[in-house]
């Protein structure tokens, strides 16, 4: 697992239609330790999944520079695993297959790909799911293929951009603990874009508050660990965390 580091990044878009420059990102700075976990949090429009798409090498970047352990991001890359809030499986793959799709791109071979998705697909509960095709699972089950193919890769860096908006409450609580039980068990490097700031405060070690492309304040979330929605719903630090991030958030 890697460290990331952001140095002073800047982006600007351009707009065609109106021939004028767009700043989305101003002069974010950012180092996030190997095997640490951040979520970035802030309103609509305040440029999370811009600086996620950066480091994911999917958008240049305007000035400044991105260090993925020390080495400057210059395009997308496989120490980098990426998951978008719709899980875009490939339909006629089963499960199995879509989660090991990135290792047999790497020329992994078959008995050893048949290791690698037995070991993910427990890891999210998924083993029963293994030759079922996406359109048969539910919303939250493809969610969770779409985090272990990302994991399947073994990225130094995970980047994950809003992957449970569009599952429903339960299922999201789920997933958080599943996340954070994996996270605690492989301690990949996580990037986390959400804007549900107690999300953000459960899962993460530290939560960055964006506001119209600038860094608002770093909060540490200094909660003990293993984290489960049955202990922290109640717990005070939690609540006050949740709070102070929230009003951050509503002033950003
Ligand atoms: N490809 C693009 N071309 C031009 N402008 C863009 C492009 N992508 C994003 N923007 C602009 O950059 C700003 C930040 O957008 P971004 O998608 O990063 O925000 P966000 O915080 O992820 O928002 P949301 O919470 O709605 O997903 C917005 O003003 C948006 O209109
Ligand atoms: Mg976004």
């Amino acid at each position: 697992m890697k460290s990331l580091a952001l140095e002073n990044l800047s982006k600007t878009y351009f707009d065609p239609y109106r021939g004028t420059q767009l700043t989305a990102i101003k002069d974010v700075s950012l180092n996030v330790k190997e095997g640490d976990f951040v979520a970035v949090v802030g309103p609509s429009g305040c440029g999370k999944s811009t600086i996620l798409n950066m480091i994911a090498g999917f958008v240049p970047v305007t000035s400044g520079r991105i260090l993925v352990d020390g080495r400057e991001v210059k395009g997308p890359g496989p120490d980098r695993g990426v998951v978008f809030q719709s899980h875009a499986l490939f339909p006629w793959k089963t499960v199995a297959e879509n989660v090991t799709f990135g290792p047999k791109m790497r020329g992994v071979g078959k008995q050893e790909r048949a290791k690698i998705a037995e070991e993910y697909l427990a890891l999210a509960g998924l083993s029963h799911a293994a030759d079922q095709y996406p359109a048969e699972l539910s919303g939250g089950m493809q969610q969770r293929v779409g985090v272990v193919r990302a994991l399947a890769n073994n990225p130094d860096v995970l980047l994950m951009d809003e992957p449970f908006a569009s599952v429903d409450a339960q299922t999201r609580m789920t997933l958080q603990e599943e996340l954070t039980r994996i996270w605690e068990e492989r301690r990949p490097t996580v990037v986390f874009i959400t804007h549900d700031v107690s999300e953000a405060v459960f899962l993460a070690n530290r939560v960055v508050v964006l506001s119209k492309g600038l860094v608002l304040e770093k909060v540490e979330i200094p909660l003990a660990r293993p984290r489960s929605w049955e202990r922290l719903v109640e717990d005070d630090k939690f609540k006050a965390l949740s709070n102070q991030v929230l009003q951050l958030v509503r002033s950003a």
